[in-house]
């Protein structure tokens, strides 16, 4: 069997830049501090990193508003530093996928501060949404579409003479003005955007708000039951079939779609052989520690998938969702981007039991799997931040009413007794950007290290064993089979020898016999698996493939 294409089975690393690693001490994460970090992700045994927004960019939406698409943030680092990184990393065997925001810019994007300086009905101001307003003297927005932050999703301009002018779209923030895809050169431009980083060394794209672009130009007004004039539109797909072009003419690069759509027929189109090669797998992020719903998303996931020839993606948490530690740690282990929900009570040990069984049962599922940094430290959502630290906008549009996405963004700790636990050097001009718990002394990297029941090693031992394992990344489209299981309880196998048992019931689970166990993702008694707590197992007469190591097809 030859290997498959990378991105088929790939453990692709989710890095947060400002939160990463403070290299110049300014309290922000930076390029530096991620290279000076690259062996720590080699050691984890990554095979991507996906890093969130590097441009620069006035964070008013923690720099998903894009002020220049072709250079990096200076509280970052350079171009230079980017360039280094990437082919560093491809030293190390790790490829580089970046994010692109094309549903909107900032509003300090040289498009946008050209559009405000035209009048009404210039060519600058078609990139953008403009319209007047309604009633009389203009004052009403063009139509009722409520922003996804709170509020209104129209901002209304001030001519040179200070008089009110036209009003403009933006499904997000003030601050991010959504492009006019209907628009030719928003088309080129975005196109050329994709050439000038693939040109660049990198190896994929994560499309940010990825179903949104196009709108129904009409506007119209949304009653109960319409279509979205503003999501998931069949127009949006022409998009990608020009951007799937861009990427054919380069080898190995992937695009990724971020869609978070509920319809899994509609959600399959973006796969289709001639769009994306991958979507984030939402469901199961927001499916609830559950057997019998996990289960139930994972069958849709693989039929779907299946059907469209594509691999399965899968993901617990990313910069968007509270920490599944504390998602499992609640009362109600769901989760859904409109009802954040911090006054629930949070078991901290009980969320990080089940986030090591989660751990395992996802790295066994066909497919590529996504992990959000600091999840490989069991780092919990910071429900506790003082408001006046608080960035994310949706906490400020809200008027604190949703806690917003802070929590899951705190810097990570790398090692010490105290904050910035290494985060930032220990001359540091500046605190962290945001405070980190002063528990996380025993969640650091450094603790972590060589400890055989912390997460980290958890994490590095499954990464280890799942690249071993031809089963698991190297064949990522290897079927799974369930095997009969009591209630609460998952079984199945992947390939010929490698089993997965996670326990989600109240009982104890005898394993079977004569299996050896790979990895467990708790202690394990007599022959019994605890409740939640999941087990890599091997029929002893199946050796194991070969050597721990490299993937083949990786970069030298
Ligand atoms: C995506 C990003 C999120 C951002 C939004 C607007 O959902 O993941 O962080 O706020 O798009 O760009």
């Amino acid at each position: 069997m030859t290997s498959s294409p990378w991105w088929r089975g790939a453990a692709i690393y989710e890095l947060y830049v400002q939160s990463f690693a403070d290299a110049d001490g300014d309290g922000i994460g930076d390029l530096p501090g991620v290279r000076a970090r690259l062996p720590y992700l080699a050691a984890l045994g990554i095979d991507a990193i996906w890093f969130s927004p590097w441009y620069p960019s006035p964070r008013s939406d923690a720099g998903y508003d894009v002020a220049d698409y072709r250079s990096i943030d200076p509280a970052f680092g350079t171009l230079d530093d980017a360039d280094a990184l990437i082919a560093e990393g491809h030293t190390h065997g790790i490829r580089t996928i970046i994010d692109i925001v094309p549903n909107h810019c900032s509003d300090q994007h040289q498009w946008f501060q050209a559009a405000l300086a035209a009048p009404p009905g210039a060519a600058e101001r078609a990139r953008f949404w403009f319209r007047p307003g309604r009633g009389p003297g203009g004052d009403i927005p063009p139509n009722g579409w409520q922003s996804i932050f709170g509020g209104p999703a129209w901002t209304r301009t001030t001519a040179p003479d200070g008089t009110p002018g036209e009003w403009y779209l933006h499904l997000f923030a003030p601050e991010q003005p959504d492009f006019n895809w209907a628009n030719p050169e928003v088309r080129a431009e975005f196109e050329a955007i994709l050439r000038f980083w693939f040109d660049r060394g990198v190896d994929g794209i994560r499309i940010d708000s990825a179903a949104m672009l196009t709108k129904d130009p009409r506007l119209p007004e949304i009653g109960p039951g319409d279509p979205s004039p503003h999501a998931d539109r069949d127009d949006v797909h022409d998009i990608y079939r020009a951007w799937r072009a861009v990427a054919e003419q380069y080898s190995g690069r992937v695009l990724i779609g971020e869609i978070w759509l509920a319809d899994a027929t509609r959600f399959a189109r973006y796969l289709r052989p001639d769009e994306m090669h991958t979507v984030f797998n939402f469901p199961y992020l927001c499916c609830p520690w559950d057997a019998a719903q996990l289960r139930e998303v994972i069958d849709g996931t693989l039929a779907f998938h299946a059907a469209a020839g594509a691999p399965a993606t899968w993901v617990l948490s990313n910069h968007d969702v509270d920490r599944h530690v504390s998602r499992y740690g609640r009362a109600d282990t769901s989760f859904g981007l409109d009802r954040r929900d911090h006054s629930q009570p949070v078991d901290l040990a009980l969320g990080t039991r089940r986030a090591r069984a989660a751990a395992l049962l996802t790295m066994a599922l066909p497919g590529s799997v996504y992990l959000y940094q600091g999840e490989e430290l069991g780092l919990w959502e910071v429900e506790d931040l003082p408001d006046d630290k608080r960035q994310d906008p949706i906490w400020h549009r809200t008027g604190g009413t949703d806690p917003g996405r802070d929590g899951c963004r705190v810097p990570l700790p790398w090692a010490g007794s105290e904050p910035p636990f290494g985060f930032s050097p220990p001359d540091a001009a500046k605190p962290p950007w945001l405070p980190q718990p002063v528990q996380w002394r025993e969640l650091t990297v450094e603790a972590q290290t060589s400890d055989p029941e912390s997460m980290l090693e958890l994490y590095r031992q499954a990464l280890r064993i799942r690249r071993a394992e031809a089963a698991l990344g190297e064949h990522p489209d290897t079927p799974m089979t369930w095997r009969p299981a009591p209630d609460g309880v998952l079984v199945f196998d992947r390939g010929d020898g490698l089993c997965c048992v996670a326990n989600l019931s109240a009982a104890p689970f005898p394993l079977p016999g004569r299996a050896a166990v790979l990895l467990a993702s708790g202690p394990l008694a007599d022959g019994l698996l605890p409740p939640d707590t999941s087990v890599w197992l091997r029929r002893p007469d199946v050796p194991l493939a070969r050597p721990p190591g490299r993937r083949p097809g990786q970069h030298e």
